[in-house]
């Protein structure tokens, strides 16, 4: 599978599972856009690239911001020209019980989680219309598929993930554009981090070990890849057996 001439934006690539998928598929060849609200750490995911003789792009934006995201999608034709593949990774969580959880919580889960991945999609959707050909990857959640105590917010905004990309897939599938998600499951992340350590989590899993961020950059790298012509609209679960589909 080779990337060379791809140019790919990466949302939330700062660290953690995006800063994975940015250098696996700079590692193949694409020019990367590494797009995260942290520019700390959307540098040190370039300089990465950049020492592994790959080309990337450090943009600072707020995915949930629609001028922000309409100005960062301009910085990135700027840099890179039109872009052709997508993967929607920027994501948050908390946990919350049902009964404390406010509107103001849920509506920024959904607005970061969700309400991103169109603001995003909408950015580069025609420069894939234009090529004739297309990727997107969306990352949902297996708490979206298993349900999760005090994730309400969270599973409902990674569950309408899992509906936009099946929506999406059917609109574009004549299109030559692909869509389709990956919903981790418990992966050795910082964020995985602010709720659970990974040791503890590894006795309940079926491979007896949490996942970790190149687990999920290798489905991306296929689902993104000229291989996957004819996959579209699928929820590739990358869970170590967590929850079978
Ligand atoms: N780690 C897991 O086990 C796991 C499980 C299921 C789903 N996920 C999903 O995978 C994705 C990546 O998770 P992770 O574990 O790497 O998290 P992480 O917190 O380690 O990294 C997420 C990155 O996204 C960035 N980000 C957050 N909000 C943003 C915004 N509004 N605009 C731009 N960037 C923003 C952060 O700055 C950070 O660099 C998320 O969507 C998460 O919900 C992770």
């Amino acid at each position: 599978m080779t990337m060379a001439g791809r140019n790919v934006v990466v949302t939330g690539a700062g660290r953690g599972l995006g800063r994975s998928i940015a250098a696996t598929l700079a590692g193949q060849g694409a020019s990367v856009a590494v797009w995260d609200l942290n520019a700390d750490g959307a540098e040190k995911t370039v300089a990465a690239i950049q020492e592994a003789g790959g080309e990337a792009v450090a943009v600072t934006v707020d995915v949930s911001d629609a001028a922000a995201v309409a100005a960062a999608a301009a910085r990135t034709h700027e840099e890179l020209g039109p872009v052709t593949v997508l993967v929607n990774n920027a994501g948050v969580t908390t946990y919350v019980p049902f009964t404390e959880l406010g509107e103001d919580e849920w509506d920024r889960m959904v607005r970061i989680n969700l309400k991103s991945q169109y603001l995003v999609s909408r950015s580069f959707v025609p420069d894939m219309l234009a090529a004739g050909w297309g990727r997107i990857v969306n990352i949902s959640s297996s708490s979206a598929q298993t349900g999760a105590p005090a994730m309400a917010h969270y599973a409902a905004s990674k569950g309408g993930v899992i509906g936009f990309t099946k929506a999406l897939a059917i609109e574009f599938a004549d299109k030559g554009i692909t869509v389709n998600n990956v919903p981790p499951g418990f992966v050795d992340t910082p964020l995985l981090r602010e709720g659970f350590d990974p040791d503890e989590v590894a006795p309940s899993m079926p491979m007896k070990r949490a996942g970790q961020p190149a687990d999920i950059a290798h489905a991306v790298a296929y689902l993104v890849s000229e291989e996957a012509a004819y996959v579209t609209g699928q929820t590739l679960s990358v869970n170590g057996g967590r929850y079978l589909v």
